[in-house]
């Protein structure tokens, strides 16, 4: 709910946001309507406002620089180097659009060609409110007008007592570890310089007043779509209040509007919750599936990804042999990464040179693909589209094609450089050579990494415009995405950027699934899948067994624990089946028919977080679909005396009966343990709980269980 007022003195307007919380029936939204604002009305301040302060711009939707302001801008334009826009009212448009009800509110600088319109959607099957603001020169002058800040919006909490975060920071290889605290009072800014999402942030907060847990409490949270360079600011201020503006691009990028144009931010979206931090994730969790993923209704695949296995060593013996392995574990996916271009037998050459290694794969990949197929697996490879190596035949070709910048070094990571996507004919050139590699090796799937963040990231040619890389290399990577989607309709896409550095609302509008972190060890896995599951649904979750002593970490961890750890999301295989003893192939073998009795209800279903400390004490993961009730318990160090034994189940059906298919290891008989086919009350699993093996006090390092019950017809 909105308030827009003109103050006519100043001949200047300001659009507040007056209410954000639990939806109100239409009669109790129109007497709130009626009410004034928290704080900002002229008569009603509640907030101590003096000459230095100005409380009430937190509750703007998008509060300028300009005027009466010194709080964060979420919109800075100069025009002619004249800072302080004064935007006046021009109109509000409300019209449905695609299923959703969508509100443009126009401003117009009272005396420069600026126009801003602040956009807002709402979806009556998801609890999302998305926004975004569009700034336009709409000409008749030819005004230099440069934005050093355009936010998507600015989301006020409502007043509380206190207030309390949590978001998640990282980095490679220990990306989305949850990390909550105190609100400071001052400015909290979450931030990416790189060009990608990141590795150390990602664009989320939840907030409370403290009192929220997993289960109850009111949450306001808000997550911005974009893959690029970021900036999400949460300010606590003295006299109270919090607010949470956020965009692209990062602090010092300058962007140029020519006359007749406009430059349109990505979306930011909010969504608040009664139901503790778990009920704000599945709502999260919906939204993505109804209205961010392109084909979120498909079951991913089980898929087998060589990187673990061969690294760079790629050739036909060594992944036929892996292949014929994987299939008769029951794997449908095969995916090559990378190894397989140019002559690529470690990081340092080739990104760049897309054709078959011509003296590791000397018949080309069609063969190979031809005997994968003919396994019955499907087929996948690894690109990395975005990255060249001074080292490749395209660097010598075309050395502009990279980001740089005039009379600056071009610093090498990871032995590469970035091409700049912004260019047209970069662009192109990918979709060209991506659209005919699909399509000659009849690929159903693709591995899309960018394992470099920007650096001296400019485009010479674009002199003052340079900056504008930072937006249109993010924007052109998801027009080559869409290109190929639309193009091959059957493909499914993963994203990576070195693991997790590329995760967010943004890449998931073109990608199945992702790539969460490099490291794969089943008990560092546990904290980032569990920070992951806060804003992004199991469904977008790659996860892989690998071998153990795992290839990061050196910690030996059972092969079931390997397993009911990555089939928390979509279980991969990426371990060297090669070494794998027929015990294990075989075992690996039920565990993955296991998860195909599963998944649905896995990658489609609600996701409740059961509590315990994930990776350090016991805890547990549930999953409802229809009738069907997935568990998944885990005890990491298991000699631990103290945690609880007891697991309280939760949202089923308090009168209806569940039978165990799957009661996991029974052991002794043990009250409270499933029994296969014992049946139990929803309230009895509710309220009681259940007791599993993996669970008790004393035991063996690394247990682990899938429990799966069946609610039975009345
Ligand atoms: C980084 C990815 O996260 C890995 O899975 C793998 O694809 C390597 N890149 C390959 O270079």
């Amino acid at each position: 709910m909105l308030e827009i007022e003109t103050d006519p003195q100043r001949d200047e307007v300001t659009v507040r946001q007056k209410y954000w919380g639990p939806r109100l029936s239409s009669s109790a939204a129109r007497e709130a309507a009626a009410l004034p604002a928290g704080s900002a009305t002229p008569s009603g301040a509640r907030r101590h406002v003096t000459s230095f302060s100005q409380p009430a711009e937190i509750e703007e939707l998008l509060p300028v620089d300009g005027g009466l302001r010194w709080g964060v801008p979420a919109l800075q334009v100069s025009v002619d180097g004249i800072r302080s826009l004064e935007l006046r009212f021009v109109s509000a448009d409300a019209y449905p659009e695609n299923g959703s009800d969508r509100l443009d509110i126009t401003l117009q600088d009272r005396v420069f060609p600026v126009e801003v319109v602040l956009s807002m959607r709402v979806f009556a099957d998801s609890d999302a409110i998305e926004r975004w603001a569009t700034v336009r020169h709409h000409g008749g002058s030819d005004a230099t007008v440069e934005i050093t800040r355009l936010d998507s919006g600015s989301w006020f909490i409502p007043d509380a007592a206190d207030y309390h975060y949590r978001a998640v920071f990282g980095a490679w290889a220990e990306e989305n570890q949850l990390q909550r605290g105190r609100l400071p009072v001052g400015e909290l800014v979450f931030t990416s310089r790189q060009g990608i999402t990141g590795h150390h942030a990602n664009p989320w907060i939840m907030i409370d007043d403290g009192s929220a847990d997993e289960r109850y409490g009111e949450v306001w949270s808000v997550a911005l779509a974009w893959s690029g360079s970021w900036r999400m600011t949460t300010t606590r201020r003295p006299e109270g209040g919090v607010a949470v503006t956020a965009g692209f691009g990062h602090d010092g990028v300058r962007w140029n509007l020519p006359p007749n144009s406009e430059i349109c931010s990505p979306a930011v979206l909010g969504v608040y919750s009664a139901a503790g931090t778990g009920g704000v994730s599945r709502a999260w969790h919906r939204h993505v599936r109804r209205h961010v993923l392109p084909a979120a209704d498909r079951d991913r695949p089980v898929l087998f990804n060589s990187w673990e296995a061969t690294g760079f060593t790629v050739t036909e013996a060594t992944q036929l042999k892996l292949a014929r392995r994987a299939a008769a574990m029951g794997v449908e996916l095969f995916v090559i990464d990378d190894g397989w271009f140019g002559k690529r037998d470690d990081d340092r050459s080739s990104l760049g040179d897309w054709r078959p290694h011509a003296l590791r794969l000397p018949n080309g990949l069609s063969d190979l693909f031809d005997d994968i197929r003919a396994l019955g697996l499907k087929v996948g490879l690894w690109v990395e589209p975005e990255g060249v190596s001074p080292d490749s035949d395209l660097y010598r070709a075309h050395p502009d094609w990279v980001l740089n910048l005039s009379h600056r070094r071009r610093d090498y990571k990871r032995h590469q450089l970035v091409l700049n996507f912004a260019r047209h004919d970069v662009r192109d050139w990918a979709f060209e050579w991506l659209d005919k590699l699909v399509t000659e090796l009849s690929l159903d799937y693709l591995k899309w990494d960018m394992n470099r963040p920007f650096t001296q990231a400019g485009w010479p040619e674009q002199e003052q415009a340079q900056d504008r890389v930072w937006i249109e290399h993010t924007r052109n990577v998801y027009s080559v995405l869409q290109q190929l989607r639309t193009r091959h309709p059957h493909l499914q896409i993963e994203g990576c950027a070195a693991g997790g550095g590329r995760l967010d609302l943004g890449i998931l509008r073109y990608t199945d699934q992702v790539w969460p972190s490099d490291n794969t060890d089943p008990v560092d896995r546990q904290t980032a899948q569990h920070g992951f599951s806060h804003i992004y649904p199991a469904s977008v979750m790659s996860a892989w067994v690998t071998d153990s002593p795992n290839a990061n970490v050196g910690r030996h961890t059972p092969l079931r624990y390997r397993f009911h750890v990555a089939m928390a999301g979509v279980l991969g295989i990426g371990g060297d089946l090669a070494t794998w003893s027929p015990a294990e192939l075989e075992e690996a073998g039920t565990l993955i028919a296991q998860y195909k009795t599963v998944r649905r209800t896995i990658q489609h279903g609600s996701q409740y977080r059961l509590g315990g400390r994930p990776g350090a004490l016991p805890s547990a993961v549930q999953y409802v679909l229809n009738d069907q009730v997935v568990v998944l318990v885990y005890n990491p160090h298991g000699n631990v005396k103290s945690g609880p034994r007891w697991l309280r189940l939760t949202a089923l059906d308090h009168n209806a009966t569940y039978e165990v298919t799957t009661g996991g290891d029974t052991g002794d008989c043990v009250p409270g343990r499933l029994a296969n086919g014992s049946r139990w009350h929803g309230s009895t699993l509710m309220a009681v709980g259940i007791r599993p093996a993996a669970w008790e006090p004393i035991g063996e390092d690394y247990r682990s269980d899938l429990i799966v019950l069946q609610k039975l017809p009345d």
